[in-house]
């Protein structure tokens, strides 16, 4: 396979095109814009790997993406570039729609005109045989639950940020291409994820940098917010899974069945650091704040055949090792531009 990967300089980017490598003979292109969240340094010890390409680029440069599917006959795409933070959404949606939605429409595009067999036909749906486009989405476009309940893939979609409104955007172009054109696509559904280079923007890495620092870790409201966590690995074989087993046209949600309340998380994070629950510190409220998100996985786990491997209290101790361990990736990114975000978003300190 030759196969494009966007956005693999990000948190589950980065991971994934590290499991790929090592799990598959694949020729992997990198396209990532480097953004405030894509890091070219968690990529440094497979820089040379020669199954490996990165390319400095957005997914919206319709040139670019033209170039890059002649250039490195491109079969195979799985899209992971987005703005991906919610609370960025609410101070800055416009760059949330650009990428999320234009960005994947451009990609949606150029894979319709280099995969159909016959791009002069406009009629034909007939694609050329092994090719695939991956669109990764997320849980939080069904929206919020209540007390009870689970999603699944026939929950309607109900997105309540401008965050999760762009990927429910995007995910509705994808399955339009795939109705209209007949392009080969799915689109993947996963929660939460933790796990080594996570951006510190997002609860887990934020809280274990502050409560490293002996700083307060601001918990949104009443801290009660439920979230279903997923170590990254999990994420990437389940995607991997997808690309090979999926059904084409198919949604699939992936999930660890593994709630928890933020409050929860962060009394754990406190205690395996042996830091004081004094740190804590209830913030005012996300606008907006969805209560709960939890994904049935019963399609996948019995369609497919996937499981996650990771129990939460495992992930969460060989996560928070990962952290104590690799300090200098964590103050390589907690200067210039991550501490004026900190401060307009939580305050001076
Ligand atoms: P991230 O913010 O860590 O990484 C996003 C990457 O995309 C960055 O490297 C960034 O530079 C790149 N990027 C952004 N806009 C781009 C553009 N226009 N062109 C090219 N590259 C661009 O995000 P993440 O947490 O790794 O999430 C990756 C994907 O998975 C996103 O689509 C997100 O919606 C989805 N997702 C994330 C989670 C989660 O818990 N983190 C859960 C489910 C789904
Ligand atoms: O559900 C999947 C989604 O998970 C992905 O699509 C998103 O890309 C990803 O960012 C994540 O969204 P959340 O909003 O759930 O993640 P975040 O880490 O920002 O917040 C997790 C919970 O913790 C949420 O209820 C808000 C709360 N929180 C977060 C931060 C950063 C706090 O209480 N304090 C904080 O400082």
């Amino acid at each position: 396979m030759n196969i494009l990967v966007t956005g693999g300089a990000g948190f589950i980017g980065t991971n994934f095109v590290k499991y790929m490598l090592s799990h598959h003979d694949y020729k992997i292109v990198n396209l990532d814009a480097l953004t405030y969240a894509g890091n070219i340094n968690n990529l440094k010890d497979i820089e040379n790997h020669t199954n490996y390409h990165f390319i400095k680029g957005d997914i919206c440069d319709r040139d670019l993406i033209n170039d890059i599917f002649k250039k490195y006959k491109i079969d195979t795409v799985i899209n992971f570039a987005a703005e991906s933070h919610v609370d960025r959404s609410i101070e800055e949606p416009e760059v949330f729609l650009k990428s999320n939605i234009l960005g994947t429409e451009v990609l949606l595009d150029t894979a319709v005109n280099y995969w159909k067999l016959d791009p002069n036909d406009k009629y034909s749906r007939d694609f050329k045989e092994d090719v695939k486009f991956i669109q990764v989405s997320t849980d939080e476009v069904y929206g919020e639950l209540g007390k009870e309940g689970l999603f699944t893939e026939q929950t309607p979609l109900a997105p309540n940020s401008p965050y999760s409104a762009s990927k429910a955007s995007g995910d509705l172009i994808v399955r339009a291409y795939h109705e209209t054109y007949g392009l080969p696509v799915n689109i993947t559904r996963c929660s939460n994820n933790y796990g080594p280079y996570q951006f510190p923007e997002k609860l887990i890495p934020l809280m274990i940098n502050n409560a490293l620092k002996g700083e307060d870790l601001p918990i949104y409201g009443d801290g009660k917010q439920v979230r279903d966590w997923l170590h990254v690995d999990d994420h990437c074989e389940a995607i991997d899974t997808v690309l090979h087993k999926g059904k084409v046209g198919e949604v699939y949600n992936i999930g660890g069945n593994n709630e928890k309340e933020n409050i929860e998380i962060v009394k754990l994070i406190l205690t395996k650091l042996e830091k004081s629950e004094e740190l804590i510190k209830h913030v005012t409220d996300r606008l907006g704040h969805d209560r709960r998100y939890a994904i049935d996985n019963t399609k996948i786990t019995t369609e497919l055949g996937w499981e996650p491997k990771y129990t939460f209290e495992q992930g969460i101790e060989v996560t928070i090792k990962w952290y104590l361990e690799n300090t200098d990736w964590m103050e390589s990114i907690v200067t210039g531009d991550y501490l004026t975000y900190y401060d307009q978003m939580y305050g001076k300190r």
